[in-house]
């Protein structure tokens, strides 16, 4: 025991080393104080038993209490991490005395439980706290004060995805700017719904004075306002900028293209203008852009660099116009690329072709002529719109041969011609296909049993197909609309047509 004692201690600094000194996975002996701390944490709780995963199994007969789960010690035996996210938790917080004495703890999480309470000041005796995520927890109301007391924090999350509309999580009185003046060691800042408006236009160089090693900065939905301020730009270190659904009424800063750890720039919903820094896209880092539902931003899409790392480029609802680089198929890792509602023209790049990670395109709702692209390379492609543009041409079995993952096309509203391949409807994912509006010709009985067994919905009006109305080729499946309307078709409506 003595030597194993000894090699502990003779380890610990090894083990820091490679354990970077946040947390140690390394099970060792419970001290009885944290045991009984932590059963009263679990008597001052209520929470359903049925649902718990962690806290319901917490049990008295299991002495090892660092083994518990959801608990972690340090090597001495005290309680430094605590992870009771999503635990069903309703009440006694206020109450839980025992959770403010677990002095040691150096990580904390209890988001995605239902409190309905204010965050108790307790919380800000566990100065130890390196991470706090009380993110989706239910707390409401202003921020209380001595939280700022937690001055070793490195992540602090308070976001909520849906904010009590009556009583928001607040930083009015503290304001952001005086609650975070003592943190300079946050790294990770989230407060995503937190309601920040009384901050007014300063809450950029709270940010930059107090925290100048952020490199995540969450902001959604936090009513702060523009203009973006210069002063944002000292931040050097931000890799995440999430700022979306706040009314900012300003154009996006060119200097947003000089943070070279740039991975995630979201800013949907934020009423933008003026001109989008091309440079942004260049950002070698960069793997998501989301710039959506800003009808005023005007912008193009730039050539692309080698080896871009872009995996998302959203981009719907906004003013951007041009035509597309043919360099977009450097961007190897694009998997996500939504346009829809822009202004954009000319025609797709046939190198799209080369996009073999590409899941999800929307084009929609653009002026983009010339032909489509085959994509039979991209074989994650999981949802392809093009509809609503000046698109021509035939359409080929090549266009979609192997997509067998394929589950919605929509190319309907174009001017694309010739006859529908059989190909099309043997897609074995494709629930959903429209391609009305169109001047296809020929006759859909040529495809009597290649109907795909998942296929719900075709909708083929407003087309010059012929012939007569196939009765037996959607009958086997799902079908649940298929609509035929302003075609040639003879002879009487099939039983399965629902929509025309
Ligand atoms: C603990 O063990 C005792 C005796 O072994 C048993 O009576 C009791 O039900 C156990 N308690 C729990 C919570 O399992
Ligand atoms: C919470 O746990 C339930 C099952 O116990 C699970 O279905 C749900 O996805 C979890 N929610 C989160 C946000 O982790
Ligand atoms: C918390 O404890 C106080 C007194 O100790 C009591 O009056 C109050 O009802 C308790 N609150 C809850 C939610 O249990
Ligand atoms: C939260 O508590 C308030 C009263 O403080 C109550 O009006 C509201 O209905 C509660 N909300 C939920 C989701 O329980
Ligand atoms: C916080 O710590 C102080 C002493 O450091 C103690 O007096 C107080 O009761 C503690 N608060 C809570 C809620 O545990
Ligand atoms: C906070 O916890 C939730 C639930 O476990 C998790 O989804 C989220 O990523 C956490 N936030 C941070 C910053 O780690
Ligand atoms: C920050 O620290 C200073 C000096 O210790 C102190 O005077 C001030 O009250 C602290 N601010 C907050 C918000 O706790
Ligand atoms: C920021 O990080 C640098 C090195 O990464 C460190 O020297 C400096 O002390 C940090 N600043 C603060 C305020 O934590
Ligand atoms: C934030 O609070 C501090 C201290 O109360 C105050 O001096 C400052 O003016 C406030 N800032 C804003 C923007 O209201
Ligand atoms: C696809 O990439 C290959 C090399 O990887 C290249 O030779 C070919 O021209 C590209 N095709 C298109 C359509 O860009
Ligand atoms: C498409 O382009 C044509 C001519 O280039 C123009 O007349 C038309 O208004 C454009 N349509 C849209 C929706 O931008
Ligand atoms: C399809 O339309 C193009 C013009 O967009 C035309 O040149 C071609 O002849 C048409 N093909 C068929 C089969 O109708």
């Amino acid at each position: 025991m003595r030597f194993l004692h000894f090699l502990w201690i003779f380890l610990t600094p090894f083990l820091q080393i490679l354990l970077g000194n946040e947390i140690f996975l390394v099970s060792s002996q419970c001290l009885d104080d944290q045991k009984s701390l932590l059963l009263q944490l679990k008597g001052s709780f209520q929470y359903d038993s049925t649902l718990s995963n962690k806290l319901a199994r917490w049990n008295q007969n299991r002495t090892e209490c660092c083994n518990w789960d959801g608990v972690t010690c340090d090597l001495s035996g005290h309680v430094i991490a605590l992870e009771l996210d999503n635990q069903t938790i309703s009440s006694g917080i206020e109450n839980a005395s025992a959770l403010f004495r677990l002095q040691y703890l150096e990580r904390l999480n209890l988001a995605y439980n239902k409190f309905n309470v204010s965050i108790p000041v307790g919380i800000g005796n566990l100065t130890n706290l390196k991470y706090l995520n009380l993110s989706n927890a239910g707390f409401v109301g202003q921020i209380p004060m001595i939280l700022s007391r937690l001055t070793r924090l490195i992540t602090l999350d308070l976001s909520t995805l849906f904010p009590d509309f009556d009583q928001p999580l607040k930083l009015e009185n503290p304001n952001l700017s005086h609650f975070i003046e003592n943190s300079t060691e946050l790294r990770e800042l989230y407060l995503d719904g937190v309601d920040l408006s009384a901050q007014g236009t300063e809450w950029c160089q709270s940010l930059s004075s107090y925290l100048p090693n952020l490199t995540v900065l969450s902001l959604r939905t936090c009513r702060i306002s523009g203009p973006v301020d210069e002063s944002l730009s000292n931040l050097h270190f931000l890799s995440i900028i999430h700022l979306d659904q706040n009314n900012l009424s300003t154009t996006v800063p060119e200097y947003f293209a000089n943070f070279s750890n740039l991975i995630s720039l979201t800013l949907s919903s934020c009423n933008l203008r003026g001109t989008f820094p091309e440079r942004i896209f260049q950002v070698p880092v960069l793997e998501s852009l989301d710039l959506s539902n800003n009808e005023l931003l005007l912008g193009s899409i730039p050539i692309f660099l080698p080896n871009g790392s872009l995996r998302r480029i959203i981009l719907s609802y906004t003013n951007f116009s041009g035509s597309l680089p043919d360099t977009i198929s450097d961007l190897q890792n694009l998997s996500r690329f939504e346009l829809s509602n822009c202004n954009f023209s000319g025609p797709i790049p046939s190198t799209m072709a080369n996009l073999t990670n590409l899941a999800y395109l929307d084009l929609s709702f653009n002026n983009f002529t010339g032909s489509i692209p085959h994509f039979q390379r991209s074989k994650k492609l999981t949802h392809l719109d093009l509809s609503r543009n000046g698109l021509t041409g035939l359409l080929s079995r090549a266009h979609f041969e192997g997509l067998s993952e394929l589950v919605y096309i929509n190319l309907g509203d174009n001017s694309l011609n010739g006859t529908l391949p059989a190909y099309i409807f043997e897609l074995p994912s494709l629930q959903q296909l429209f391609l009305n509006s169109n001047q296809f010709v020929g006759q859909v009985d040529e495809f009597r049993n290649a109907s795909s067994s998942l296929l719900d919905t075709v909708d083929l009006r407003n087309n010059h197909l012929n012939g007569s109305i196939p009765k037996s080729t959607f009958e086997i499946g799902r079908l649940k609309v298929l609509s035929l309307s302003s075609n040639f078709f003879r002879g009487s409506c099939p039983s399965t047509s629902l929509g025309g």
